[in-house]
């Protein structure tokens, strides 16, 4: 493998967590596990000069940061992701709103959020959900999707109330996200609350939308898409920011089965898109199409035959295969839809199994040049702690979660 200059950026190590989020003005309105934060990319942005006259895109935009952080900066700005939960939550953040038609809707939409009007959901909900959110919470939940169903208004401003409520879903679900599984829990809240708690969250996001002063126009876009198989043309961007999933075995289909099964997809759709997602996780299995020009690392190789000596299981071995399978079919995506001198920025974090760490920043960077772009740096900026289990029987090995810096020749 070739050495990759690299660079200690500790003081970013807060950039690349998500919990600053959580108290941002419109970020906070919807937070994914592994976001990165604002401050990263409004950072990278300022490094890199970019201007109103660049274009940036993020092929996995979660839950829209990189998208909101270019708005702030006044930078065009593009996503794409799989899931319809992250387009909705991307779309919802980066959309201009008239505020005093908002408020007026809020008003109407409160005065129909009658409890007593409800009495079945309308619909019957994939078996997930009528656990998750069993008798009189389900049907709330739903009286309050119905309520915004039938209030009369435009799409985008439907998709705000419609977020408001699927972000609430986490207070009340007997299925919550720990890491990257879901843990059944006994709540003692109460249903009676639901429509409470929705109002708090659309008054925190109607306050938002109040103090904030972000770019306005035409010019931050998000839709679903593969990031393998982006529909762009040659040569449209001039910088890219973004963090595919971590080698983690995370399945976001899962972390955010309830929401995506209320709001979006039925069963058999979200085991598509489990099927479809990057291979960072044992369930997926995607039809991947053209893979000419990938050759797997011989580090990589060495790496899984280790494994397979130690007794990994074959599917996790095929998972770490397909993972940087994927990554060259992304990062050559990206080469095509970028403009010659474009900078690139792939946000990964390093992994390990059976006690045998798993260099993702180095083998990116080396697929990276593969699909053919230069690696200038790998930006180190976290060291992440294994698990205790694994401390116990590895030792401690930390992790390095870092940013590879590409340029588009
Ligand atoms: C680490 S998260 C991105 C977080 C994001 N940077 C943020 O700040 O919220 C990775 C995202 O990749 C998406 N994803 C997985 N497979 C994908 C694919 N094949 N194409 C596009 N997006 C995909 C997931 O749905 C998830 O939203």
């Amino acid at each position: 493998m070739a050495p990759y200059a690299l660079e200690d950026r500790l003081s970013w190590r807060w950039w690349v967590t998500p919990k600053p989020l959580k108290d941002k003005p419109i970020h906070r309105w919807f937070v994914f596990p592994h976001s990165f934060t604002s401050e990263l990319v409004h950072a990278l942005i300022d490094e890199w000069g970019l201007t109103p006259k660049d274009r940036i895109l993020d092929p996995f935009v979660g839950a829209g940061t990189t998208l909101l952080a270019a708005k702030e900066k006044g930078v065009p700005a593009t996503g794409y992701d799989l899931l319809p939960l992250a387009v909705l939550t991307s779309r919802v953040k980066i959309t201009d709103y008239q505020i005093p038609r908002l408020v007026d809707l809020w008003h109407s939409l409160q005065k129909n959020l009658d409890l007593t009007q409800w009495s079945l959901p309308s619909k019957s909900y994939p078996p997930l959900v009528e656990q998750a959110l069993p008798g009189d919470f389900l049907k709330v939940f739903d009286g309050i999707a119905q309520t915004i169903t039938s209030t009369p208004m435009f799409d985008h401003e439907r998709d705000f109330f419609s977020l408001a409520l699927v972000s609430i879903i986490p207070q009340y679900s007997k299925a919550v996200a720990t890491g990257g599984w879901l843990k059944w829990i006994h709540t003692k809240k109460d249903a009676k609350s639901i429509p409470n708690s929705f109002a708090n969250k659309v008054n925190m996001m109607l306050e938002d939308l109040n103090n904030s002063s972000s770019g306005n126009g035409p010019f931050w876009h998000v839709r679903v898409a593969d990031a393998r198989k982006l529909p762009e043309k040659d040569a449209n961007f001039t910088a890219v920011i973004t963090s595919p999933p971590y080698p983690n075995r995370h399945d976001y289909t899962r972390i955010f089965g309830v929401e995506l099964m209320f709001g979006f997809l039925d069963w058999v759709e979200t085991r598509q898109v489990r099927y479809q997602s990057f291979h960072s996780h044992p369930e997926a299995r995607p039809l991947r199409g053209n893979i000419a020009g990938y050759a797997q690392p011989e580090r990589l190789s060495q790496i899984l035959n280790g494994l397979k000596k130690k007794g990994m299981i074959p599917r996790i071995l095929s998972m770490l295969a397909g993972y940087f399978l994927d990554m060259y079919l992304s990062l050559r995506e990206v080469r095509r839809v970028c403009q010659k001198g474009a900078q690139i920025a792939f946000i990964v974090g390093n992994a390990q199994y059976l006690g045998e760490p798993i260099q993702v920043d180095e083998l990116t960077a080396e697929i990276g040049e593969q699909a053919g772009l230069l690696c200038e740096k790998i930006i180190a900026v976290r060291f992440r702690g294994n698990s205790a289990q694994q401390m116990g029987k590895y030792g401690r090995l930390p992790s390095r979660e870092s940013i590879v810096i590409f340029k588009k020749n």
